[in-house]
């Protein structure tokens, strides 16, 4: 089992923000990455359609023999985490409890902003995480879905690493400037006096100087993926399940879009070159959704609505 690969996924490149920090703080763990890039943004998707994804993704992570399941991703995260939890063996951790975790312990005034796309926000998801931490943290959401484009379709604009394309965003969306969508999305947050703001889409660290410059310093960001690594890392040693330094480490880079596009900017993304990076067809993802998983998904969706 310590062997054994992590699996993670995500609707794209975002997930790769989580991936990157769970390489740093394992480097002797091997990784499978899958980026549904054909199918992104699951952000405006109904729940439904983002929990079949995300159990035809866990079977396929699953078939590669993962030992643990990291949804890199809110919107599937706020939509599938417990159903998939329930259906399949190995762990699957999920980025909104971590985030929530990380704002609980850093708010000082206990006044919390959220930032995600129309999916999480919605699901009142992170709301629900932080009231289970804290009953007495108020929180303030906002969906910012265009950040998401901003993001896939700017990094296919820009050249150079991550800071230079960064640097060039306002030349590249000429009307309205990312500074701009920034300061329009995230003004009525600054009024209302929070004092941390959860990055609750794992696509927006990149967009971390924007919303810092919107929100002032005062305000402090948080990105769930170092503490998602680090309940990845509790959850394997829990289990016996963390691998050995000395042993070989692999690394398969997946999207359902096009391979060598996805390696070039995910490589903008990590900071090096990705390795190997393969495409898989939807019609390989659609096919791991049997009856199984069909009865799973439907059950999961009566009980929800007899809550
Ligand atoms: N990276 C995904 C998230 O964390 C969202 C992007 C999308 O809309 O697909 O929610």
């Amino acid at each position: 089992m310590r062997e054994r690969p992590i699996g993670i996924f995500d609707s794209g490149l975002g997930g790769l923000t989580v991936a990157g920090e769970i390489m740093r703080a394992m480097p002797e763990e091997s990784i499978v990455y899958l980026g549904d890039t054909a199918r992104c943004p699951y952000g405006p998707r109904p729940q439904h359609d983002v929990r079949e994804f995300v159990l035809q993704i866990g079977r396929w992570l699953a078939g590669r023999e993962v030992k643990l399941i990291v949804i890199a991703c809110n919107t599937a995260t706020a939509a599938g985490l417990a159903l998939a939890q329930r259906v399949f063996d190995v762990p699957v951790v999920g980025v909104v409890e971590p985030g929530a975790r990380a704002a609980v312990k850093a708010t000082v005034n206990r006044r919390v902003g959220v930032i995600g796309t129309v999916g999480t926000i919605d699901s009142g998801a992170y709301s629900m995480a932080v009231r289970a931490l804290d009953a007495g943290v108020t929180v303030v959401s906002a969906a910012t879905p265009r950040f998401v484009d901003v993001v896939e379709n700017g990094l296919r604009l820009g050249e150079g690493s991550i800071e230079d394309w960064l640097a060039d965003m306002g030349g590249v969306y000429i009307r309205p400037s990312i500074y701009e969508m920034a300061r329009d999305y995230l003004d009525p947050l600054k009024r209302s006096d929070i004092d941390t703001l959860v990055l609750g889409c794992t696509h927006f660290p990149l967009l971390e100087a924007p919303i810092q410059q919107a929100v002032g310093t005062r305000v402090r960001l948080i990105s769930s993926a170092e503490e998602t690594a680090r309940e990845v890392a509790d959850t394997l040693e829990a289990r016996g399940h963390r691998a050995d330094a000395g042993m070989p480490r692999t690394e398969l880079f997946t999207t359902t879009g096009d391979a060598a596009e996805f390696a070039s900017l995910g490589g903008r993304i990590l900071g090096r070159r990705m390795e190997r990076v393969e495409h898989v067809g939807l019609p390989e993802l659609e096919s791991q959704f049997d009856r199984d998983l069909a009865r799973a998904l439907e059950a999961y969706e009566a009980e929800a609505a007899c809550d």
